[in-house]
């Protein structure tokens, strides 16, 4: 399975650090071209390595870790169809941090659109940067991520990379209700530090 991830910064390196620990392999895409990424390149390889917009976006599942404002720009004319999307995202504007109009979607349902014909499920999104980044064992038990979307096998194979990447899954169901929960503002889960004692 080929692996993108769009967003190179706090949560896009975040991902990108968890996977290349793992050993996984993923090519990342920012917006100002490799040069822009700094040391985080050098850091994740030989994993996870910078990738053009065609090998980044053109993967069988791609984590989308953009400003929301960035989503149209940054996912347009590419043709998503089965693939697998992961939204990392929360549905915020720019610095001020104040909430995008939905029009009575949630975030997840809202991103869907920017993507359409993919698979999308919700994940990655509630933990802040540095634990995602982390050891997910460093407090004796393992960190949960939790996980919600409306098909079952690009559940499986986000949970599949979870597992990898030694963090504990818990599926919080469908997109609409599961992805509510993660949402931030508004859900109960952003910003916890779950641990499982197993
Ligand atoms: N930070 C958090 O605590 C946190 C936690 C959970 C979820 N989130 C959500 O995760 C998303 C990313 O947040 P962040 O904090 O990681 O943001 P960030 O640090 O500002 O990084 C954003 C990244 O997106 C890249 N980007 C912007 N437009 C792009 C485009 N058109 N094509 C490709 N890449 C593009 C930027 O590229 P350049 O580097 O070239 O500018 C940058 O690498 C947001 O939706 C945010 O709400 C953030």
């Amino acid at each position: 399975m080929s692996i993108g991830i769009v967003g190179a910064g706090a949560v896009g390196s975040a991902i990108g650090a968890a996977l290349a620990r793992a050993g996984i392999e993923a090519r990342m895409l920012n917006r100002r071209g490799p040069a822009a990424m700094g040391p985080l390149a050098s850091m994740l390889a030989p994993q996870v390595t910078a990738g053009t917009r065609d090998e980044v976006l053109g993967a069988d599942l791609v984590f989308v870790a953009v400003p929301w404002t960035r989503l149209g720009e940054a996912l347009g004319g590419v043709d998503w169809t089965g693939r697998v999307v992961v939204d990392c995202t929360n549905a915020l504007e720019g610095p001020s941090f104040r909430q995008v109009g939905l029009d009575g979607l949630t975030s997840s349902e809202a991103f869907a659109q920017f993507v359409p014909g993919a698979r999308v499920v919700k994940a990655l999104n509630h933990l802040l940067p540095h634990l995602l980044a982390g050891d997910p064992r460093a407090e004796g038990g393992r960190r949960v991520l939790f996980m919600a979307g409306d098909d079952a096998d690009a559940k499986a194979q986000l949970g599949g990379i979870i597992d990898r990447i030694g963090f504990y899954r818990i599926d919080l169901g469908n997109l609409r209700e599961g992805g509510r929960m993660m949402e931030f503002p508004g859900g109960p889960f952003p910003g916890l530090n779950l641990v499982v004692f197993d």
